[in-house]
């Protein structure tokens, strides 16, 4: 199957976990390339559902190398705890996880600041996950961060630590907030670190290695298209580049050796936290809550919803450069008469085909919908695409043709067999 990226087409929460579980059978190598614990990937294996954070979805498949790659921000200590998780559920973590030495750390500085900074915006509130995800990449940015690489170097991490605490706790204190203690977060970290050490190494000349084996990668993507840093709605963003070319840069491995680009989109939009969602209807937020569905797998927030966004999705295709298309859920529209789906949108007396940059304008967007017959019958015992109603397949098929790439997957469920390859 050669190399793959995976990445979200919408606002994240598209069912990768699902998705990536299924495509892992048939690679050797997953790796995580940006994001961090902000990201819930939910399982669905055997009866049993694992939320994962940090850890690749491959750990819960046997045989398969685990990697976080660089661009990945870690918080060790929840490393630490999620790994000692899958071990309790049975899951074997022993020379299938490796962690980059040179992924940022994420500290509770880092988380604090987060919460702080939401707290000032206030009504501007971006409803981050509170995950210091952002300050994190901040300090990378700014080269004020510390690496994995420095977390095993007991010496070098007292001395960083102590000037970071030293300066963030100025910050915290400006802000209005307690600051934090050296000697606690010293201890926690390091004894993350001695944990953890065991899995540092350098993942890029393993990953090379790999390639030059003819190995098979999977680059697992977290968040979506449009919370990527670069072409998401910003600023309602996560802090990292979630759409394809953050595989690269978040793992060592050129554009060139990378063979095929999927992207998984829901039958309809969701997103968690604010900004804009030009589709977001209060009637399909409602049904879908009704089905106990659509509650974040971090937060446990319940998700923004709306129709299918073929304008948002158009776009997502274009960026990453999708090749094949996984659209997921569609169980979740089983019960609808008519389906809607957006293939415009108007704004200042405008009709635009693209998603606006300005999020001023984007927030204006009033959606142009076409309107699809709902084939009223449950999907989610269909295993192969004949088995789908004839409705359904057209739906599958307008959502291609409108998003311009090939379908290739349409999942119906939860289950690794609910999972029908077009
Ligand atoms: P942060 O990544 O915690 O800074 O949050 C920034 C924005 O990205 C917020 O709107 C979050 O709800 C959203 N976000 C972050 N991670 C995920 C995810 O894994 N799924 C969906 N939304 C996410
Ligand atoms: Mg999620």
């Amino acid at each position: 199957m050669a190399n793959t990226i995976l990445v979200g087409a919408q606002w994240g929460d598209e069912g990768k976990g699902k998705i990536i579980d299924v495509l892992t059978e048939s690679a050797d190598i997953v790796v995580r390339t940006q994001g961090g614990n902000n990201a819930g990937h939910t399982v669905h294996m055997l009866g049993k559902k694992y939320i994962l954070h940090l850890i690749p979805s491959g750990i819960l498949r046997k045989k398969k190398t685990c990697v976080i790659g660089n661009g990945v921000v870690v918080d060790p200590v929840s490393l630490v705890s999620e790994i000692e998780g899958l071990r309790k559920l049975g899951i074997k973590i022993d020379g299938n996880l490796y962690l980059s030495e040179t992924a940022h750390l994420v500290f509770p500085y880092h988380r604090e600041l987060d919460s702080q900074r939401e707290h000032l915006k206030g009504k501007n509130k971006i409803g981050t996950t509170k995950r210091g995800i952002g300050p994190a990449y901040g300090d990378k940015a700014a080269r004020t961060g510390v690496r994995v690489i420095d977390l095993v170097n007991p010496e070098r991490f007292r001395s960083q630590l102590e000037t970071r605490i030293r300066e963030n706790n100025e910050v915290l204190k400006a802000f209005g907030a307690k600051p934090l203690s050296f000697k606690q977060v010293h201890a926690e970290y390091r004894a993350a670190g001695d944990y953890l050490k065991p899995f540092v190494t350098n993942t890029v000349v393993l990953l090379h290695a790999a390639v030059r084996r003819g190995e098979d990668i999977l680059f697992e993507g977290a968040q979506g298209t449009f919370l990527d840093i670069d072409h998401g709605t910003y600023p309602f963003v996560t802090s990292s580049n979630t759409t394809a070319g953050g595989a690269c840069t978040g793992s060592g491995i050129p554009p060139h050796r990378m063979d095929r680009v999927v992207g998984v989109m829901k039958a309809y939009t969701t997103r968690v936290g604010e900004g804009p969602l030009p589709t977001e209807n209060a009637e399909v937020a409602d049904m879908l809550h009704g089905m106990g569905r659509e509650f974040g797998a971090t937060t446990g927030r319940p998700r923004r919803c709306g129709w299918f966004d073929s304008v948002a999705t158009r776009h997502a295709c274009m960026v990453n450069g999708i090749d094949e298309l996984a659209v997921t859920n569609m169980d979740g529209l089983d019960s609808v008469e008519t389906i809607q789906v957006c293939i415009g949108y108007r704004a200042n007396g405008k009709r635009f085909d693209y998603v606006p940059n300005d999020v001023e304008l984007l927030y204006r967007c009033q959606p142009v919908y076409a309107e699809f017959p709902g084939w009223r019958t449950p999907t989610h015992q269909a295993r192969t695409w004949k088995d789908l109603p004839p409705k359904a397949r057209s739906y599958l098929k307008a959502l291609a043709e409108l998003t311009g790439a090939k379908l290739a997957i349409a999942s119906v469920g939860p289950g690794r067999e609910q999972t029908i390859f077009v």
